[in-house]
């Protein structure tokens, strides 16, 4: 059995990271510039994408993540040619796709979820796709049932098997109505890359609306698709027989340029995040201003920073875009746990997304995870029953701990917490970091963090 331990160790060799554990010196405030490139949720998909065309596609901005590592494998596993310019430049060419072994799946797909998009571009490739059983964050049961009932609604037969999915579609997909419980991003991006190639026209209700998948929807229409988003999450697709390749520049990881705000605010620091920009962080920055944190858009990024002063409580409810993102709860609530009063995170995407409380508990924190969520009459999305609620009473002076990183996001928030606490933390599992925290290491030692670190 894979242990996280193991899976940890894993993603960071993925990018060449030999580090298990980073011991922290904190009380310091970071202090200087961090530049972001193409955001996780997009590149990987963007990278998916490219199997549709019938020409190469070259996708720039890339980071060295161990997410796109994996879905480099998968494709090369499929036959697709892709160089790699060093500098985020890749270039995928799928004029050789072919399947590829059950094993080799396997050994590529890692821990990560993305595996499960491959399955409408390798219908209209090979009229088979096998998918291993997923992984990705451990934040909540994290199902496919959406990605199924669509692909079963193109025409797909699925087949489950002791391994993973099988997939088979006996003729061309054809345009489907499908209308998802929930706006789901993952289920949106299926949607989008089995229908543009799909015979006959798509019509997707109740559809995410996430700049990355904004940014998806950009590359399918550079390569020839025809896609209309109507107002009310509705999405409607026009199959055609045929797409090119695409050219395209990722949007920026909004998700680590928040992460890297954060930080500078729980440490009392000063980060430039270069790359960042304001329209799809606008939600974000709101919050941000709330708890006391001060921030300058400028024409290459954002300054974010801590102003002096104590800092202040909010509430917030995580939502799907253009609400206040679940990916950025962890890393705001460290600065949370310093301000002034009672906050309030309510978590509405995943039913278990507080694990990292526990650490940040031990740190000296005070936060109360109650399982029942908060009932609230403004919600943009049905109540479900897995909402959980956070209450953090502020400010506690933070300490160093021992700590185990669980998750992606919940990692990075204990790096923030070390880096804030008095005395010295020892993080183990830093490998998961990688699979979203670009050269996160070296950002950190050019920020001025205190820290040694053990393989
Ligand atoms: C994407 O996950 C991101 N991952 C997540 O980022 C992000 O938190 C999430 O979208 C929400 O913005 C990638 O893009 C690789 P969903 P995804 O489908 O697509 C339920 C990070 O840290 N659901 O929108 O998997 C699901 O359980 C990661 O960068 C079903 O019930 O998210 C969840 O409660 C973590 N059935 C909710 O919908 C399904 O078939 C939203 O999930 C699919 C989803």
């Amino acid at each position: 059995m894979t242990t996280l331990s193991d899976d940890a160790k894993r993603q960071g060799e993925r990018v060449g990271l030999n580090v298990d554990t980073i011991t922290i010196h904190g009380g310091k405030p970071l202090i200087g510039r961090v530049d972001v490139r193409g955001a996780k949720n997009l590149v990987t998909k963007a990278m998916v994408a490219a199997l549709l065309g019938d020409g190469p596609s070259v996708l720039r901005g890339v980071p060295a993540i161990s997410d796109v590592a994996i879905v480099r494998g998968l494709l090369e596993a499929h036959g697709v040619r892709i160089t790699d310019t060093g500098d985020g430049e890749l270039t995928m060419d799928p004029s050789n796709v072919r399947s590829a072994h059950f094993a080799e799946i396997d050994a590529h797909a890692g821990s990560s979820r993305i595996p499960i998009l491959f399955c409408g571009p390798l219908l209209h490739q090979l009229g088979e796709a096998f998918i291993p059983d997923l992984g990705g964050c451990r934040i909540g049961d994290r199902p496919i049932n959406f990605h199924l009932d669509a692909l079963r609604a193109f025409g797909a037969k699925v087949t489950k098997l002791p391994q993973g999915i099988h997939l088979t579609a006996p003729e061309r997909l054809r345009g489907a109505e499908i209308d998802l419980p929930f706006p789901s991003v993952g289920a949106t991006e299926q949607v989008l890359l089995s229908a543009v190639r799909a015979e006959g026209v798509t019509e997707l209700k109740n559809a995410a609306i996430e700049p990355e998948i904004m940014d998806l929807i950009s590359i399918l229409q550079k390569m020839g698709a025809v896609i209309w988003v109507e107002p009310n999450r509705t999405i409607f697709i026009e199959g055609v027989d045929r797409l090119g390749g695409y050219e395209h520049r990722a949007l920026f990881d909004r998700n680590e340029a928040a992460s890297w705000a954060a930080a500078a605010l729980a440490t009392k620091g000063d980060i430039f995040v270069a790359g960042a920009k304001q329209p799809e962080l606008l939600t974000f920055l709101n919050v941000f201003r709330k708890v006391g944190g001060e921030f300058t858009v400028m024409e290459d990024g954002i300054r974010f920073w801590h102003p002096g002063g104590p800092l202040k409580p909010v509430i917030v409810e995580t939502d799907v875009h253009p609400g206040f993102m679940t990916d950025w709860q962890q890393p705001l609530v460290v600065a949370m746990s310093q301000a002034e009063g009672q906050s309030i995170v309510h978590e509405t995407v995943y039913e278990n997304r507080f694990g990292f409380t526990d650490s940040l508990n031990a740190m000296g924190a005070n936060i109360v995870v109650h399982q029942d969520g908060i009932a609230s009459i403004t919600r943009r999305v049905p109540r479900r029953a897995l909402e959980q609620a956070a209450v953090i009473t502020g400010p506690t002076p933070l300490h160093g701990a021992d700590i185990r990183v669980p998750d992606l996001r919940g990692g990075f928030s204990h790096l923030i917490a070390a880096l804030a606490a008095d005395g010295t933390s020892t993080i183990s599992n830093v490998g998961i970091i990688a699979r979203g925290y670009e050269h996160f290491i070296d950002k950190l030692r050019d920020l001025g963090a205190d820290f040694e670190t053990a393989d």
